[in-house]
């Protein structure tokens, strides 16, 4: 059966809701060129689409669809729609001494090695607790041990961790990343209780009384800056893989001198470009038990960095404890 041929009204409709906002005599002779046989001139065509768009006296106004009417806007109506990223924002360490302390685990931490950390470096002007500083052992997806699930045992132990360090360093800038192990948090929120997630009784800041210590937070994605070196904890871009030396993994993903914890393993890694520019990266040890009921055999290492940094410029004394003694 042939086709029914489409109505001059239908046609019109068509291109009022593909060019809502075209003006009506533009419109027209868009029709008048593509449908040659539907219309005999440009006026014409330019009558149906005011028909059509309700412009055509108050009985068209009254019949025309609110879909269909010319959109009032001028060229640029649609514009590209708002972004949902939120503005990212770098977090940039005071200049002075900044002791780097990863890969804590609280409460699975080594009493020693921390004691051995927090004495090394008298006064710093920061301290950064680069993630993974609560194991948040509890809320873990993977299997664990019911007899160590003990949520309210490891936010106190992490509490009291926090109220020693701003007790035993009054004037340090203290700060707190997000590493994988804190996002355990937010993620068994996600999977277990969805509605608790926007409350701020639940949020971080709130478990761990960050406000009440002065501690800043710095988001698990968020970037850091100490002079021109820059600190991740080290699980911000995909890594699953155990490489033999993580700085030099870290020099390939960042392309710019960085630090990291995230693999408990000490190492150093360094280029040197045409335009003869270092890139230096480093891997700090952590300071958490080394032999895990989950992981009883690893070739992890105790250790912290001191980051002496102004401006651009940084240094960067990367220690290993052995014993209860850091070494270079
Ligand atoms: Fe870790």
């Amino acid at each position: 059966m042939a086709k029914k041929p489409r109505t001059k009204q239908q046609v019109v409709k068509e291109y009022a809701a593909a060019f809502p906002a075209s003006a009506n005599l533009t419109l027209a002779k868009h029709i008048y060129k593509e449908n040659p046989n539907l219309f005999s001139t440009i006026e014409a065509a330019r009558s149906a689409v005011r028909h059509v768009r309700g412009n055509h006296g108050k009985q068209s106004r009254d019949r025309a669809l609110p879909e269909l009417m010319k959109k009032n806007g001028k060229a640029g109506e649609y514009k590209i729609p708002k972004s949902l990223v939120p503005k990212k924002r770098i977090v940039r360490i005071p200049d002075g001494k900044t002791l780097l302390l990863s890969d804590i685990h609280l409460p699975f931490h080594d009493v020693e090695a921390v004691e051995c950390a927090l004495n090394h470096c008298k006064d710093p002007t920061n301290i950064i607790l680069n993630g993974d500083t609560v194991d948040f052992y509890a809320t873990s997806r993977w299997e664990s041990d019911p007899n160590h699930r003990d949520l309210a045992g490891e936010l106190q132990a992490s509490r009291q961790f926090l109220m020693h360090l701003r007790e035993r360093f009054p004037k340090a800038n203290i700060y707190f990343k997000i590493g994988n192990h804190e996002e355990r948090w937010e993620k068994f929120l996600w999977r277990k209780a969805p509605e608790l997630c926007g409350v701020p009784d639940f949020k971080m800041e709130k478990l761990l009384r960050f406000e009440d210590l002065d501690i800043q937070e710095i988001g698990g994605r968020q970037l850091t800056k100490a002079g021109g070196l820059w600190i991740l904890h080290g699980h911000e871009f995909f890594n699953t893989f155990d490489p033999v030396n993580f700085a030099r993994t870290l020099q390939v993903k960042t392309g710019v001198s960085t630090i990291a914890g995230h693999k408990h393993k000490t190492s150093q890694h360094s280029v040197k470009s045409m335009d003869n520019n270092t890139i230096a990266c480093w891997s700090v040890g952590c300071l958490c038990d080394l032999e895990p009921d989950y992981m009883p055999v690893n070739q992890w290492n105790l250790g912290f960095a001191e980051i002496t940094h102004k401006g651009k410029k940084f240094e960067v004394n990367n220690y290993r404890i052995i014993d209860g003694e850091a070494y270079r």
